[in-house]
């Protein structure tokens, strides 16, 4: 078997074939991988049924994988639904069942229907996030991403000059307060404080230059809060045009994995009373995007 990658754009989102994810791969493979990622930012792979055990060993044959703490309401490990060291982002509660509405746990969860990129709310944010089908659900549920490279290349040399080197404060606190999410605990308002990023990333290897934005942005250092979220607002909606959107509509078994550096992402409503069983790891991020107090 040899990995080809078929482009689903032209530089944007590519579907995989040729390798089998539950098997290791060769130092070839993980390089053609990674090439491939560097290229396309999203990687689609059909057909690959992982238990998480399967799925844990694909995702650290590129990096260690993120420690999860801190990314979710905290929940005791008796009330987890998979095991540690994989996110849950189903609707589903650890007896398999569908989470009633007022669940704290599916309020917090639907944050995943903003335009985000993964864990930008940590000092050093996730590199690659793989993302696997194990129960699709028959009403919504694409997932959409947005090529945040080609969305800087499209700005004006003004709008450029006056965002470049600015620095945004990400929180979880932002994202759910922009949903009206109950009110936080002491503990997750310790958990969930702001950090710093660079509002304008340079990828480490192809040197390309991408705009950096999340729903957890709420911030920009030294700018008046709401002249700040206008910013970030209006660039969030230019990025998201459709023209550096690509949709991807599940099927059982799919992976799909892509690079937080380079894209945001987001979950469309679906029939929650219905099973959508999604669950992700995550590769650590190796570098902070700019310095900041411990
Ligand atoms: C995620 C996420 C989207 C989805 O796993 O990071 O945002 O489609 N999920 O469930
Ligand atoms: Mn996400």
């Amino acid at each position: 078997m040899s990995i080809s990658i078929r482009p689903l754009n032209p530089f944007f989102a590519g579907e995989v074939s040729g390798v089998n994810l539950a098997q290791p791969l060769s130092a070839a493979e993980v390089a053609e991988l990674e090439a491939g990622m560097d290229r396309y930012a999203v990687l689609v792979f059909r057909g690959q049924p992982l238990t998480d055990e399967q799925q844990m060993a694909f995702a650290m044959q590129f990096g260690p994988l993120e420690n999860a703490h801190g990314g979710n309401i905290p929940i005791a490990v008796s009330d987890r639904r998979i095991r540690v060291g994989m996110n849950d982002v189903s609707n589903l509660d650890k007896h398999g069942r569908p989470l009633p509405p007022d669940s704290r746990q599916r309020l917090f969860n639907l944050g995943n229907m903003l335009w985000h990129s993964d864990s930008s709310f940590r000092a050093v944010p996730a590199k690659y996030s793989i993302l696997s089908a194990r129960l699709v659900n028959p009403r919504g549920g694409n997932t959409e991403f947005a090529d945040m490279r080609a969305a800087w290349d499209a700005l004006d040399d003004d709008t450029r000059a006056e965002i470049d080197g600015l620095v945004c404060e990400h929180s979880l606190m932002h994202s759910r307060g922009a949903l009206g999410f109950p009110e936080c605990t002491e503990e997750e308002r310790r958990l969930w404080h702001p950090v710093r990023q660079s509002l304008v990333r340079t990828h480490p290897v192809t040197g390309r230059r991408s705009l950096y934005l999340s729903a957890h942005a709420g911030a920009i250092v030294g700018m008046e809060t709401p002249a700040a979220r206008i910013l970030l607002r209006d660039l969030t909606e230019h990025a998201t045009q459709p023209q550096f959107v690509h949709v991807h509509r599940w099927q059982l078994h799919d992976v799909v994995m892509w690079d937080n550096r380079q894209t945001m992402h987001r979950v469309r409503r679906y029939d929650e009373r219905l099973p959508r069983d999604m669950r992700r790891t995550t590769v650590a991020g190796d570098a902070m995007t700019v310095a900041q107090a411990a």
